[in-house]
């Protein structure tokens, strides 16, 4: 896994765009992130397109175990390095996708796990049927990932200290949401900067906007990599 803390998210449906994002900031990111918006345009061949650095494959996966089985087996010739599910499908859905990566060997992806959607606030997660606090069913689903299998979570900056005090130091935290001081926060409602999220213990960085909007992307990639403490 790169030692690189910062994850581009290369969000768009065109290719040749991509690519492009992809050699401006190869040299200063760990993993490129490609998620549902790029993954149903262009598919698997537009993964194999992305050149450069180790994929980030974010499918966010959610169903019964068997069917998530098989997408995570669908994709394993991509040789993603990390791959995401969503950690409310259950313990037995996580065993699954974590079973099916292992028949990958030793380059297998890393399962992440995704918690609870930042989209959710208090009143949106009461009314799905959940009535913790959204910390809480963080953490509930966080501890039920971790216990069934998952390599590492997906937060927001504004849960890594309190999933690193309850979970420890050997979670692997992977934390959007951020914008270098003075970015655009667009529909980002509570950031942190790439350094803050650091210090406060994530293990990588996903930026997509303020690198991929930017003027010079190759540039404020080398910008965010510089900043880290
Ligand atoms: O452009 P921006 O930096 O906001 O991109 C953040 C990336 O991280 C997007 O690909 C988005 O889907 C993803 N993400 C997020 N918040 C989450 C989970 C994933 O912004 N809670």
């Amino acid at each position: 896994m790169p030692a690189e803390k910062l994850i581009v998210a290369l969000d768009t449906t065109d290719l040749t765009r991509a690519q492009a994002w992809a050699a401006a900031t190869a040299p200063h990111v760990g993993l490129f992130k490609l998620g549902l918006e790029f993954f149903l345009a262009n598919g698997a061949a537009g993964i194999r397109a992305i050149a450069g650095r180790p994929v980030f494959l974010d499918l966010k996966l959610h169903d019964i175990p068997n069917t998530v089985a098989g997408g995570v087996r669908a994709v394993l010739d991509l040789r993603p390095a990390m791959l995401t599910i969503h950690a409310a499908g259950g313990a037995a859905m996580i065993e699954a996708a974590r079973q099916a990566a292992e028949t990958a060997g030793a380059e297998r992806p890393m399962i992440l796990a995704v918690t609870v959607l930042t989209s959710l606030d208090a009143a949106a997660l009461a009314a799905t049927g959940v009535a913790a606090s959204p910390a809480d069913q963080v953490l509930r689903l966080a501890r039920l990932a971790l216990s069934a299998g998952a390599d590492a979570l997906v937060c927001s900056p504004l849960e890594v200290a309190m999933l690193r005090d309850a979970l420890g130091a050997g979670v692997k935290l992977i934390v959007p949401g951020i914008r270098p001081a003075g970015a655009a926060a667009g529909d980002q409602a509570r950031t942190m900067t790439p350094a803050e999220a650091v210090a406060a213990g994530a293990s990588w960085i996903v930026v997509g906007r303020p690198i991929t909007g930017a003027a010079d992307p190759a540039a404020a990639a080398a910008a965010i990599a510089g900043s880290f403490p």
